[in-house]
């Protein structure tokens, strides 16, 4: 794969908002078997080309029934290849000039039949071709082969298709998906392509470095919320998106990743396991009991330093009380420093957002929850934005991230923080 790592390639400034080019300096190489999902390549296409890749599309004779050449090639920006005799390559090997150079091979939609003639190492059609012969790992850079599988759940759930598709895995593809529900024929279940932004995620997750291969981070994020009453609670403005961004980040950096998510409104990444709570007690349940078979922790959640301590069963009514009620508070669990004082702890990494005096208190927690990182930013400045802007904290040093102290895009902050970790989590075990 070639080199440049989410870090370099993934902001570009456009005007003075940074924006995240998740495939910039990237040749991706966009196939299509013959099935009805092939209307949704197009805008897969599309995901592709914005996220800055330079996509090359290969059509089956299957293909070229549900969508045109011309569509794919407007979108793409080049021809569309569709023959192994193509007459327009200087050396007449389409097969070979397609895949040298790229950063993957991606079927969108893979039929069952093109599955069934990978599985068979066939080649008489130029995508067939085109996989078989794209370097897979004799030479020095493989070629990394995706599969988003649509059909028909019955061709789906056939062990034939099944057989198929486990040597195709065993042969070094990525089978992505497949998804579940109504289907173009009237049926419902299993065999549905994947969605376009789901492909793109899945995509831009298998080109990015693994240095947290074969480990576990547990994640805490979003707000808690503690009942006062049935319908009332406190909480706070926390949006969970740096939580969720830091989640989709360990992913992509190869780690098996379990999200504790506060009540939030926002779609788990893929890949990523998700448990629901909404009180701090709740989370601290779902977290203490797996934190110890663990390597990272990393602690974003706003958790409520306080509850009410006790939980009215019903409403409390104004009932023309000229007084307001009052109510006792207990306090929290603190998850973090629970997780910190285990004896068998994962690395620990916190989040202190404050409203002033960022370096000073998160230097503060650094030492009262013994810990080896912790991470602040500005909480009124970041919650339920897109954007942030970090300052690492560690015994020793402060850094700001990014450099210039400048608001950046949550997830590419969230990449370069998961770097510098398992930077630290390295050193650490060295
Ligand atoms: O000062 P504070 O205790 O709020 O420290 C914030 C850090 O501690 C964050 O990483 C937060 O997720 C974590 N925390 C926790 N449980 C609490 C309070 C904070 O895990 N009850």
């Amino acid at each position: 794969m070639s080199e440049p790592t989410h870090a370099s390639s993934g902001a570009s400034c456009a005007g003075s908002r940074r924006e995240r080019l998740d495939l910039a300096g990237r040749r991706i190489v966009l196939g299509l078997s013959g099935g009805i999902a092939c209307y949704k390549s197009a805008e897969l296409l599309r995901l592709l080309t914005q996220a800055g890749a330079d996509v090359h599309v290969v059509m089956t004779a299957g293909a070229q029934r549900f969508i045109t050449l011309d569509t794919m090639q407007a979108l793409s920006g080049h021809p569309v290849a569709t023959d192994i005799w193509d007459a327009r390559e200087p050396n007449g090997m389409p097969h070979i000039n397609l895949t040298r150079g790229a950063d993957a091979v991606l079927v969108a939609p893979a039929s069952a039949d093109f599955i069934a003639r990978l599985a068979q190492g066939r080649a008489e059609d130029l995508l067939s071709l085109v996989c078989l012969a794209r370097p897979w790992g004799v030479g020095e850079r493989p070629v990394p082969l995706l599969l988003a599988p649509a059909m028909n759940r019955e061709m789906w759930a056939h062990p034939a298709t099944q057989r198929n598709l486990a040597q195709v895995s065993a042969d070094g593809a990525l089978v992505l998906g497949v998804d579940s529900g109504a289907q173009a024929c009237g049926e419902i279940g299993d065999g549905r392509m994947l969605e376009a932004a789901a492909l793109l995620e899945e995509l831009v997750a298998a080109l990015a470095p693994k240095p947290l291969a074969g480990r576990r981070v547990l994640i805490t994020a979003g707000p808690t919320f503690e009942a006062i009453d049935p319908v009332r609670g406190i909480t706070n403005l926390s949006s969970g998106k740096m939580g969720f961004a830091i989640a989709r980040a360990a992913r992509e950096a190869g780690a098996e990743v379990t999200l504790v998510a506060g009540p939030v409104h926002l779609a788990t990444p893929r890949g990523v396991r998700r448990i629901d709570v909404r009180s701090a007690t709740q989370m601290h349940e779902a977290v203490l009991p797996i934190a110890a078979a663990q390597d990272l922790f990393v602690a974003t959640a706003a958790v409520a330093d306080w509850r009410p301590a006790s939980l009215s069963a019903q409403k409390i009514k104004k009932d023309g009380k000229k007084v307001a009620p009052t109510f006792e508070l207990a306090e929290n669990p603190d998850i973090l420093a629970a997780v910190a004082a285990l004896p068998q702890r994962p690395y620990c990494v916190g989040f202190a957002a404050e409203s002033e005096k960022l370096e000073a208190h998160a230097r503060e927690k650094l030492h009262r929850k013994r810990l080896p990182l912790i991470v602040g930013n500005l909480g009124p400045a970041t919650f339920g934005r897109d954007d942030n802007a970090l300052l690492l904290v560690d015994a020793h040093s402060t850094r700001a991230l990014p450099a210039d102290g400048q608001a950046a895009d949550k997830l590419a902050l969230a990449r370069e923080l998961v770097q510098e970790i398992a930077r630290r989590m390295a050193q650490e075990a060295a």
